[in-house]
């Protein structure tokens, strides 16, 4: 059984500046909800309500968010706005959400090391902060399902274009089935032309709990900082770990041609004002 999730949120967001001089990347809206709220939601929908955020320095709007705002509640209460009340209260009741703060800034691989104390001996699933994956099963639940046949860790990826590889932590690996390989080698933002395959790692993990012995024995690599892929690297010599390609539209917030490209797909499909939303796009593309 997977209980526990871990969000790690607490990267700078450079790619994203200004914009995230102040704020955090994962509270940027899609439409009128925040990144972060749309990944609590696929831990929820995938049966996990215990969730750490790893947050840092200048993040204090992610945990507010997932608070009560009891002045904003009287006054939604007083205009008789039922529908957005019982939703900033529903916003706050969603999880049981914990909040951990990295003291520096030392890599993805460093930030998960902060779950420990919280997650123990038990597997938990990662899901990165910035990134939405649209799908019709949570993408999280499709790990679950098969962390429970397996009972190993797995990798969420993706195929990738060759030009693209360079840009994620890319597995290689021998198929077992269609979706699923046993990974025999990890690299993270290889070379292109020195990847080992295009399969690049999408965001979402279920880890065992070794992978914390790992993590301490993971040296600066990549971008001088720990990266999760070199400690599941160390991890390869002690437990098979598998990936699943995913089945859902990743969406990467962190970037600005993917977080414009989010925000139209959503806008696309959003009740109210999809039709025209259409109608204006079309007009401006004559
Ligand atoms: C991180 C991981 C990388 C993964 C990517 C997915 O990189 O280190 O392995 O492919 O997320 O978005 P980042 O994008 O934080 O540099």
């Amino acid at each position: 059984m997977i209980k526990k999730a871990v969000i790690p949120a607490a990267g700078l967001g450079t790619r994203f500046l200004p914009a995230t001089k102040a704020q955090p990347k994962e509270m940027l809206p899609i439409i009128d909800t925040p990144t972060i709220q749309y990944v609590v939601q696929e831990a929820i929908d995938s049966g996990i309500d215990d969730i750490l955020i790893i947050s840092g320095k200048g993040k204090r709007t992610i945990e507010d968010h997932f608070d009560r705002n009891f002045q904003l509640e009287t006054q939604l209460k007083n205009k008789a706005d039922h529908d957005l009340y019982n939703e900033i209260r529903r916003i706050s009741d969603m999880a049981n959400i914990h909040f951990v703060r990295q003291k520096e800034l030392n890599g993805l691989g460093d930030a998960i090391r902060y779950a420990r104390l919280h997650t123990g001996d038990d597997p938990f699933a990662v899901l990165l902060g910035d990134t939405i994956i649209d799908s019709v099963i949570p993408v999280t639940q499709q790990l679950v399902d098969i962390y429970n046949q397996y009972k190993q860790s797995i990798i969420a990826c993706e195929m990738v274009p060759e030009d693209k590889v360079s840009c994620y932590g890319i597995v290689g690996g021998d198929k077992i089935s269609d979706k699923i390989w046993n990974v025999t080698d990890l690299v993270e933002k290889p070379e292109v032309g020195k990847s080992p395959s295009n399969l690049a790692i999408a965001g979402r993990y279920i880890l065992t709990p070794e992978i914390y012995k790992m993590l301490e024995q993971t040296s600066f690599g990549k971008g001088n900082e720990i990266q999760l892929t070199d400690a599941l690297r160390l991890l390869l010599r002690k437990e098979r770990i598998l990936s699943y390609t995913i089945e859902g539209k990743r969406y990467d917030i962190g970037n600005k041609l993917d977080y414009l490209k989010t925000i139209v797909d959503f806008a696309l499909k959003r009740k109210g004002f999809a039709e025209p939303f259409r109608e204006f796009l079309q007009e401006k593309l004559k």
